[in-house]
């Protein structure tokens, strides 16, 4: 379905007509993706981060959290252990962590390789020579949210960057040849509706093979600590356009729906999402990736996730895919 700006704006504004998106975003998904759900194995490497993103508990004026960087060696074994839980994509996420060199990183990326698994890459803004070389190495796919495609506000939120290197970054992406991940934040401080539809379109125009929207949830030690929480249900509408208009895309069910609602994922999964990431990474890091407050699942160990959000997958009559989930269909 083609939607123009204002029709995606009346829809994002009237919540009468709720439950039609999403049972019109579940038929879309079903269509196009079909039953199965792709299960991403997340390791988050390292919370250090030189940015100053306003909203986000690893910036790096963030001076209450214990900071940690896990060893390429121990994210080369974390992965085989993912590989060995039956995971056929690995997620590697971080802060913008210096420590973690083009040439080291292209070492943690052949050694991941060798396990015949694809490689998503969530490590921030790089030059474009640093993307080709992570592809060169073997990363098949690239996730860097745009956050939001409003300049002032994405330049309030981040004043250590500017918004057209953002957008660079996501080009050079799609250039190379990655599979282009990106997404958007749902209820920052003065975003309007109008910009969260630019950024549905944004989606479309960029060429997205896959689309993270999250709920803004405040940190108590950043400047937003006072902000008022995203909303749910906006979001999940967001999710939801995006699968209507992008259709075969991959969608995650985000870890921020859940923390707001306890059935979060499963409702994402049934209202347009296709996919999830649960953590692969020990307990001893999970509560110290703290980007928001209340994440899920912080006291579990990788096999308890897999085995929890399979369950639940499957109450609700879907299966977990075996194939490396590709948008393009390589797998
Ligand atoms: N450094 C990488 C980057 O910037 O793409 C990846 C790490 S960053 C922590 C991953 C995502 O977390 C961001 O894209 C952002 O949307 C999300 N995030 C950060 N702070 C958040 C918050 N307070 N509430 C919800 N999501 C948040
Ligand atoms: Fe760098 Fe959030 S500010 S990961």
């Amino acid at each position: 379905m083609e939607l123009t700006k204002p029709e995606i704006i009346d829809i994002l504004k009237d919540d009468s007509q709720n439950n039609r998106l999403f049972k019109l975003a579940d038929e879309t998904r079903k269509k196009y993706v079909g039953d199965e759900v792709h299960l991403r194995g997340l390791i988050e490497f390292s919370n250090i981060c030189r940015c100053k993103c306003k909203y986000c508990g690893l910036q790096s004026t963030n001076k209450s959290i214990e900071r940690y960087r896990i060893s390429p060696d121990d994210i080369i074994l974390y992965a085989q252990k993912a590989v060995e839980l039956g995971y056929k994509t690995i997620v590697l996420q971080s802060g913008e962590d210096e420590f973690y060199t083009r040439d080291v990183m292209c070492g943690i990326i052949k050694g991941i390789k060798k396990l015949d698994v694809s490689l998503t890459l969530s490590i921030g803004e790089k030059s474009y020579e640093d993307y080709l070389a992570y592809y060169e190495a073997g990363a098949d796919r690239y996730l860097l949210r745009i956050e939001t495609t409003d300049r002032n506000l994405y330049e309030k939120m981040h004043p250590h960057v500017d918004f057209e290197n953002r957008i660079r970054c996501l080009k050079d992406i799609k250039k190379i040849g990655y599979e282009v991940g990106t997404g958007c934040l749902v209820g920052l401080p003065n975003q309007t509706v109008e910009s969260l539809a630019d950024d549905i379109l944004f989606f479309k125009k960029i060429g997205a093979d896959m689309v993270g929207i999250g709920p803004f949830i405040p940190h108590p030690e950043t400047p937003l600590k006072d902000a008022d929480k995203g909303s749910f249900t906006l979001a999940l509408k967001v999710m939801a356009l995006a699968r209507i208009l992008l259709k075969d895309i991959n969608i995650p069910a985000t870890t921020a729906m859940e923390t707001l609602n306890p059935n979060g994922r499963i409702i994402a999964l049934q209202s347009g999402a296709n996919v999830v990431m649960p953590n692969v990474t020990s307990t001893e890091y999970r509560a110290k990736y703290e980007i928001y407050p209340g994440k899920i699942c912080i006291n579990d160990e990788p096999t308890k996730c897999r085995g929890c959000i399979e369950s639940k997958i499957k109450s609700i009559g879907r299966t977990i895919s075996d194939t490396k989930g590709f948008h393009s269909k390589k797998s």
